[in-house]
């Protein structure tokens, strides 16, 4: 095999895993390009573990913070106050803020609203041919995200349509000037919205995310408005695609290997792992960047101050040092503490949210369905990073 990497290669985006093997075998850590610079691939388990956990790697190059292409723009105010791309110490104001809202708590208390979406979205298949993504996967997190934030469900799907806009900020290097605008305008959408929510809600006592974040840590001082906009930005984003992604992935694994849908639907205390489990065959996160702000020692490589690092995350999931047979899917594998949500200071802050739509959507698949049978191909998005399914064709067959 030629172990060649272009992570725009739509032989690599199609099936990564047979690439990201090889590579585990004969080049476990590598240089490559990506969004214009030259960074160090690092494929195996530990090895990634030892980089996302290190308190001392930073996610902006050093001595940068906003690329040039957005100065002065409105995706520079995204771009800055986008939690995932803050370093300390605004990364740790930022993140213990948020995190209050986020406890396992609070998170208890959006359950009865994950219950009742999710089922109201199966309520509403009529037909025993469907198209997953568009009537499911898409439905719930949407769905969900806006109830939790407190705007209407018709304002989500009009952010969702500047959302694929927006997401292209995230590899600026490649940016051309008219990507920019785009990006620009999609941002100006974001701040435009959220502004306005927020300073709605200071109007109306509500007891929704906005309104909690508004009338707390914003009215406190404890955060800016302009980090506030950046952060509900983050979790409507963050809240839809890779919870999508994961119920997209969890429809064609059951479609794939039936037998593991019919030990779910006999043993549902399974539940809670297969939703692990089905994140780390297929991490809807594939790769995550970092720059190594001191001197690294990795099994293969040593890792030099200020090395962009690609860590990939879908490729350390499937090692086989730490997981037995890793390309099959066994949901009552010891699961442990994949890589699908990060590791580390930014380790995902809607885990456990997510979890709880995962499960849902477990429960009302065992409870109204015997079988999935997948009658085509499926397509997905032409992006090895954030790796989804875009058009899912599944059979459904009742009890
Ligand atoms: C299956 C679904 C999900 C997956 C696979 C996932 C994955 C991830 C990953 C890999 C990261 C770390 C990125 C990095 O280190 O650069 C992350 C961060 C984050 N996630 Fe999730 N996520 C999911 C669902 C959610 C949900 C439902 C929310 C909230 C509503 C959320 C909010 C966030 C936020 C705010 C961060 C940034 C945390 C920080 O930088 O401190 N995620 N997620």
């Amino acid at each position: 095999m030629n172990l060649s990497f272009d992570l725009n290669d739509p032989h690599l985006i199609e099936d990564p895993y047979p690439i990201y093997s090889a590579f585990q075998q004969k080049r476990p850590v590598f240089f490559a390009q990506f969004g214009g610079e030259r960074v160090l691939v690092v494929t195996k388990f530990d090895d990634v573990a030892v980089i996302l956990n290190d308190r001392e790697t930073r996610v902006n190059r050093p001595g940068t913070t906003v690329p040039e292409i957005f100065a002065g723009s409105a995706s520079e105010s995204l771009w800055e106050n986008s939690i995932s791309r803050m370093d300390p110490p605004v990364h740790t104001k930022v993140r213990r803020t948020a995190g209050n809202h986020f406890s396992q708590k609070n998170v208890s208390s959006f359950k009865v609203i994950v219950d009742e979406v999710t089922a109201e979205v199966f309520d509403e298949i009529t037909t025993k041919k469907i198209e997953v993504v568009k009537s499911i996967s898409n439905e719930i997190p949407m769905r969900v995200i806006c109830r939790l934030l407190g705007i209407p469900i018709q304002d989500g799907r009009q952010l969702l349509n500047v959302t694929n806009s927006f997401l292209k900020i995230f590899l600026p290097i490649n940016a051309s000037r008219i990507t920019a605008e785009e990006i620009n305008a999609a941002s100006r959408t974001f701040i435009d919205y959220f502004q306005k929510c927020v300073k709605s809600s200071s109007d109306r006592n509500r007891d929704d995310l906005i309104s909690q974040l508004t009338f707390g840590p914003l009215q406190n001082g404890d955060i800016s408005l302009a980090q506030l906009v950046g952060l509900l930005r983050g979790l409507f984003t963050a809240g839809y695609e890779t919870t999508a992604a994961g119920i997209s992935a969890s429809f064609h694994a059951f479609a794939s290997y039936q037998e593991q849908f019919q030990l779910l639907r006999e043993d549902t205390s399974l539940i809670a792992n297969a939703a692990e489990e089905i994140l780390r065959w297929e991490t809807p996160v594939q790769a995550i960047l970092r720059y190594s702000a001191r001197e690294v020692n990795l099994s293969d490589a040593l890792v030099s101050p200020g090395q962009a690092v690609l860590l990939l995350t879908g490729a350390s999931n499937r090692d086989p040092a730490r997981y037995t047979n890793p390309q099959n899917i066994d949901i009552r594998r010891e699961v442990g503490d994949h890589h699908a949500f990060g590791g580390g200071r930014h380790f995902c802050l809607g885990r456990s949210l997510a979890k709880l739509e995962m499960e849902a959507v477990f429960r009302e698949m065992t409870e109204r369905y015997s079988q999935f049978r997948q009658p085509s191909n499926l397509s997905r998005r032409q992006n090895l990073q954030f790796r989804s399914i875009t058009y899912l064709p599944i059979e459904l067959t009742g009890h």
